[in-house]
């Protein structure tokens, strides 16, 4: 089938790749020129585990191509997909859809004979309506049906999510578009349930189930406080709970609060439609709200480690994108967690397998370095935030002997905390016991402490 993606991010190009790997012949384009420069290169936009060589095999089998050009992508296309983005409006928290209403317009100028125009972005209850009124009043001639069939890849493991999903949502009451978009994913029929739904209720599916894993997460980060309070394990809490099938061990992973392209705009932008349409929704405005406040708590558990002060102290960083295996920075709590250090006077070195050049866009006064063993020289402290594989095997001890101070705070739980105390560190998880700090290292903190209160500003005590 000849297949058009409007929008070559992580959905689109993950999207098209594998489309083109099926089997169909794929045009992917975006407005973006130095990302099809670059893609035509053959250099990758975005780091995503083993896209550059599924690009490459479609592309020389002339499966795949890019460009620019919208209209020309779209005259031929019997399936068009949306993947642009849909970030939060500013001010409001609504979803900002101007991208996707823009490219309505743009197809609506092009459609030639029968398409169907798919949303792949995640877009509000309704979008498609609004889609589709753009495309009848530009081209009232046109023959088209708008469908809904949201993407639920994770970002580390696009590719594997896209080939094999749990499942494929697909919304439309169209029958001529059901049999397309059937036709579209034969491929993957085998292996994976297709569930057609109504087109409004395959937009709520995407915002519900981000909605459900945040839930998760926010549960226990909640449940690890109580943890850190009662002198338990989130360890042992997370598994007792997650051996029950009717509530599942993922997403149980306690942490400094979630980030991301997706989960906080579009838990913020399920709670605007919900209140625009008169159900609000309680429970999601609660979770998002707790997030928000823990990961500004997070940096805070830091500075206490230290004695309650960081001005002047070097932090070091270990990981800043929002998860391993992507180079993605957006809603990373790590931003949260860096600002306030910085702004509180630290010196902030870091060092991330990949995201390195985003974090450095964003946040110009961190000094980015080449491996984490350079993060620990002369550190008075240190910071794991991303769980990324490569800080598993770390050599503890050869850490520790670089640094200047003893803490290393673990917002993921991932150095075992029997470990870090034989390297001598003072090891702060998250929902378990901390192990102690040395006694030496615990009179420089009371040094350190009475300086940050001379020359800083004291920090009220919280129960980070
Ligand atoms: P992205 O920001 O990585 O990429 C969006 C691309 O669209 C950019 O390259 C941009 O230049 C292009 N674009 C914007 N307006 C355009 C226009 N008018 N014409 C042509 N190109 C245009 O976005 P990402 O992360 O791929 O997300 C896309 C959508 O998919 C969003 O709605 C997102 O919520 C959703 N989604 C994202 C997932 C993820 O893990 N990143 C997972 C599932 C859904």
């Amino acid at each position: 089938m000849q297949v058009a993606i409007i929008g070559v991010g992580y959905v689109g190009l993950v999207s098209g790749a594998c489309f083109a790997d099926l089997g169909h012949t794929v045009r992917c384009v975006d407005r973006d020129e130095g990302r099809i420069a670059s893609l035509r290169a053959g250099r990758m936009p975005i780091y995503e585990p083993h896209l550059d060589t599924l690009v490459a095999r479609n592309v020389a089998a002339g499966r795949l191509g890019f460009g620019t050009d919208i209209a020309e992508a779209v005259r031929d296309a019997e399936v068009i997909f949306i993947a642009v983005g849909t970030p939060a409006r500013r001010g409001d928290g609504h979803a900002d859809l101007a991208h996707v209403y823009a490219c309505a317009r743009e197809i609506a100028g092009a459609l030639q004979g029968y398409a169907v125009v798919v949303t792949k972005s995640t877009v509000p209850v309704g979008t498609g309506d609004r889609v589709e009124h753009i495309l009848q009043t530009l081209r009232p001639q046109a023959s088209f049906a708008v469908v809904s069939n949201p993407e639920f890849l994770r970002e580390g493991a696009a590719i594997a999510d896209f080939k094999a999903p749990d499942r494929i949502v697909i919304g439309t009451d169209d029958e001529r578009a059901r049999a397309v978009m059937r036709n579209l994913y034969r491929p993957l029929e085998a292996g994976t349930r297709i569930l057609f739904t109504g087109r409004r209720s395959a937009e709520l599916v995407k915002y519900a189930a981000n909605a459900f894993l945040a839930l998760k997460i926010g549960f226990i980060n909640e449940m690890a406080d109580l943890c850190e309070q009662a002198d338990a394990s989130i360890h042992d809490v997370a598994h007792g709970i997650g051996l029950d099938r009717r509530i599942g061990a993922r997403f149980l992973q306690a942490g400094p609060g979630f980030g991301g392209s997706c989960f906080p705009k579009d838990i913020q932008a399920l709670i605007k439609s919900a209140q625009d349409l008169g159900a609000p929704t309680r429970i999601v405005e609660t979770v998002a709200a707790a997030n928000e406040q823990r990961k500004r708590r997070m940096a805070r558990r830091l500075i206490q480690a230290c004695g309650g002060s960081v001005r002047g102290l070097t932090i070091g960083v270990l990981g800043l994108t929002f998860k391993p295996n992507t180079d993605d920075m957006r809603e990373s709590p790590a931003l949260t967690i860096l600002t306030a250090l910085l702004d509180e006077g630290a010196d902030v070195r870091a060092y991330d397998p990949e995201g390195m050049e985003q974090a450095r866009a964003l946040m110009p006064e961190i000094t980015c370095v080449p491996d984490p063993y350079a993060v620990a020289e002369g550190a008075d402290a240190l910071a794991l935030i991303t769980e990324w594989d490569a800080f598993r095997a770390l050599d503890l001890p050869r850490l520790r002997r670089r640094m200047a101070g003893d803490v290393l705070v673990d917002y993921r739980n991932l150095i075992a905390p029997e470990a870090a105390a034989e390297a001598g560190f003072h090891h702060i998880g998250v929902g378990c016991r901390a192990t102690p700090p040395a006694p030496r290292a615990r009179l420089a903190r009371a040094r350190s402490a009475r300086r940050g209160a001379r020359i800083g500003t004291p920090l009220a005590a919280s129960p980070a």
